[in-house]
């Protein structure tokens, strides 16, 4: 099974960027992680700081076919881009919404999450962790555990 880990803006600094919030591991430690963890999931990786590139990932996903569901950390797009929730709700494989920090508990502006209603599945506030909550219940979901 393949699973694509998708990260938006500001998530490449990760290590370095507010490591009070986000944790002092980076991106790459992360997806590290992931591949030790699920041996038997073939990941495929990709971020960037531009809304259009994601948008074209999730599309190329789903349209080669193969890919079991999305990991999705979008970083300060969930609380605005409409059209990242258009793209998610345009595609039919699952996806997933993790972050870091718990959204919920910071500022007023981050409490709300406009991709939430079009994904399978909400994380939020287990650090690093909350990619490895993310794989396991997309798993779950697809009945591969
Ligand atoms: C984040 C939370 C967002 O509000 C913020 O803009 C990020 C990271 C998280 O993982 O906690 O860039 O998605």
């Amino acid at each position: 099974i393949s699973i694509l880990i998708l990260n938006g803006p500001n998530l490449s600094r990760l290590g370095k960027r507010e490591p009070e919030i986000y944790g002092s591991r980076t991106l790459d430690d992360i997806n590290k992680e992931l591949v030790d963890t699920f041996p038997g999931v073939s990941f495929d990786f990709f971020q960037s700081e531009e809304e259009g590139e994601l948008l074209e990932k999730l599309f190329h996903c789903e349209d080669l076919g193969g890919y079991s569901g999305v990991v999705l950390n979008a970083g300060a797009l969930t609380h605005y881009s409409i059209a990242l929730r258009d793209a998610i709700s345009a595609i039919t494989i699952p996806v997933i919404e993790v972050h870091l920090s718990n959204i919920y508990a910071r500022e007023e502006f981050r409490r709300t999450s406009v991709i939430s209603e079009v994904c399978s599945g909400v994380v939020s506030g287990f650090g690093a962790n909350s990619y490895h909550l993310g794989v396991r219940g997309l798993m779950g979901m697809l009945e591969l555990d």
